[in-house]
């Protein structure tokens, strides 16, 4: 629940300054940081995400025992074990009512999702690659609520800095 009471809907994502997060149904960077800080904020949580995404996951980070996995597609005949299917974000949000959830992507779920969103939680990527998925800009109803500072990859080549922005 957010401070107001409200049924907290999270979008998490990693991009670079230009906003790109993905390159040919991938995400072009690695930073087990970030990975960490994923899997923290999400962990045991419901999580919603859109069938490319779905696609791109490794087959082991797919389900998990202790939550919930709703994949948006629009194809009625998608299935998978352990998932539930959704044939949109509103239809996610009303089958997950009132999970605290949290949508991963990727860009065209997130341009639906992001009306709904009480939180969007950011990780700023120091790096330049062209791309060809983006997030959406963060709406002016949102302001910046966290920030960490910036810090280097153990990979030894990308800084990042975590970003958490809440609805005002
Ligand atoms: N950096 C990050 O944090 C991050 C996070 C997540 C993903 N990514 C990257 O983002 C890229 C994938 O993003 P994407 O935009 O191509 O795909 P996506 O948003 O993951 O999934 C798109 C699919 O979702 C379904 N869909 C989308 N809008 C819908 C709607 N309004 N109603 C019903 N179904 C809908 C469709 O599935 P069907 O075609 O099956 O109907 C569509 O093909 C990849 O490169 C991935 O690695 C990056």
């Amino acid at each position: 629940m957010t401070e107001n009471g409200k049924r907290t809907i999270g979008l998490i994502w990693s991009q670079t300054p230009d906003r790109v997060i993905g390159a040919n149904g991938g995400i072009p960077w690695q930073i087990p940081e970030d990975v960490q800080h994923f899997q923290d904020v999400t962990s045991g949580r419901t999580i919603i995400m859109g069938r490319r995404t779905w696609d791109a996951l490794p087959e082991q980070a797919r389900v998990a025992p202790d939550r919930r996995t709703v994949v948006i597609t629009r194809n009625p005949e998608w299935f998978a074990p352990g998932a539930e299917r959704a044939s949109s974000v509103e239809e996610a949000l009303a089958l997950t009512d009132p999970d605290e959830v949290w949508v991963l992507g990727g860009a065209e779920i997130f341009a639906a999702a992001v009306e709904f969103a009480t939180v969007i939680v950011v990780t700023e990527v120091d790096t330049e690659v062209s791309g060809d998925a983006y997030a959406p800009e963060i709406p002016p109803q949102f302001v910046l609520a966290f920030t960490t500072g910036i810090s280097r990859s153990s990979n030894g080549k990308d800084s990042f800095q975590f970003r958490s922005y809440a609805r005002k």
